[in-house]
């Protein structure tokens, strides 16, 4: 299937030429427009995002690749993103992690059935003195319990 920006987001595409010189310095502006646009970076997106940079698609998917905020594959509509590191850990982030899998009956990285949630761990999200943390897409939360994150999941609309 053939993708292309619509008139609104290559309209903001466009935009970012005036901002960076060097279609490299674009790239991540655009794979993250990419994203909202597209939902995830497929290989066709990224042979789109590699053709308006006039980039090689391999450089593309290397920089998509090593950054786990950008989705290669398709995600729920609420990103569940928990911090397993140190601190998180230690205020049991994994207890947290495992038991928000088995309420969800899903697999980490994995889409629930109604497609509403995935679940990962990250690394460290800046929050340790709040721990544990975690992040729903662009929604930071702290010091939650399994039972605050079942309020929160509760309360999320379809
Ligand atoms: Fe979890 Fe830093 S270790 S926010």
């Amino acid at each position: 299937m053939k993708v292309s920006f619509s008139p609104k987001a290559l309209k903001e595409f466009n935009s970012f030429e005036g901002l960076f010189d060097n279609p490299k310095s674009r790239l991540l502006p655009t794979l993250h427009l990419a994203q909202r646009e597209f939902g995830h970076l497929s290989t066709e997106v990224i042979d789109y995002v590699a053709a308006l940079l006039n980039l090689p698609s391999a450089k593309v998917m290397q920089v998509a690749s090593f950054y786990t905020m950008l989705h290669k594959k398709s995600v729920g509509k609420y990103e569940v993103t928990i911090c397993t590191n140190i601190t998180c850990a230690m205020m049991k982030s994994r207890e947290l992690l495992a038991h928000t899998l088995k309420k969800l009956n899903v697999k980490e990285k994995d889409m629930t059935q109604d497609k509403k949630f995935t679940i990962r761990r990250e690394e460290c999200l800046g929050a340790c003195d709040k721990a544990p943390a975690l992040r729903i897409n662009d929604t930071y939360y702290y010091n939650v319990t399994p039972e605050k994150l079942d309020k929160i999941l509760e309360s999320l609309p379809s």
